[in-house]
């Protein structure tokens, strides 16, 4: 009896569990990190640039992008960004027309917060409604000096790399934040701190 019902719980848990599908986590490519234009270079080429094709930006480059921004880059798990006392708060969420993602740079990955396409929360400025990625950037509420500098960092090595890859991007921090934080559904403890459009030349 006991072995019934143990079998029938399992049955039950494993159902109701919800599969973790292609739809749901979608595998980034592996960045090439011996490409791009030299350092001197991209330094000198970086600006804010607010014209926007609504191409969709292909995954190897969408990879790119986050890998610069707050991937991992040795084999300890630290990132391309230092962080104060390796606390390692960053989060980088991934506005998409399919939909809103939060990146895990353990895996190099995107997992799908909602299928919606919330990027119209952030086009308070006419210029960016043809951005195909924003990114938005938070960190922790109770150490916000810190969670500021942490996307300072990210969003410069995202600059950098837009200006290394013939992108487009400006940073912006004209927006509703607490009405992106709530759609981002993101935790108490964390407040969204500034966001990034990105995309091709129009
Ligand atoms: C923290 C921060 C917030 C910004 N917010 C906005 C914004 O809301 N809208 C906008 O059009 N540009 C915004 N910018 C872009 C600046 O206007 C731009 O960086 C500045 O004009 C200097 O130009 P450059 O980036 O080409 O050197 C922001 C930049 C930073 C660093």
């Amino acid at each position: 009896m006991l072995k019934l019902l143990v079998s029938v719980f399992f049955s039950l848990f494993l159902i109701s569990r919800p599969a973790e599908s292609a739809d749901t986590l979608r595998k980034l490519p592996a960045p090439d990190t011996t490409g791009g234009k030299p350092l001197m270079q991209a330094l000198n080429e970086r600006q804010s640039l607010k014209d926007f094709s609504s191409a969709a930006l292909p995954d190897k480059v969408l990879g790119e992008i986050l890998w610069a921004a707050w991937g991992v880059n040795r084999s300890d798990g630290k990132h391309t960004i230092p962080t104060s006392m390796n606390k390692q708060e960053l989060t980088v969420s991934v506005l998409l027309a399919d939909g809103t993602w939060k990146y895990n740079p353990a895996d190099h990955s995107l997992e799908l917060v909602t299928a919606k396409d919330i990027r119209p929360l952030l086009n308070t400025q006419e210029y960016v409604k043809d951005a195909p990625l924003q990114l938005v950037y938070a960190g922790e509420r109770s150490d916000s000096k810190n969670a500021l500098m942490h996307a300072g960092s990210a969003y410069q090595n995202v600059g950098l790399y837009a200006a290394s890859a013939g992108l487009h991007n400006v940073v912006r921090g004209y927006f509703d934040a607490p009405a992106v934080a709530e759609a981002l559904n993101l935790p108490a403890a964390q407040e969204v701190l500034i966001s990034q459009a990105v995309g091709l030349p129009k």
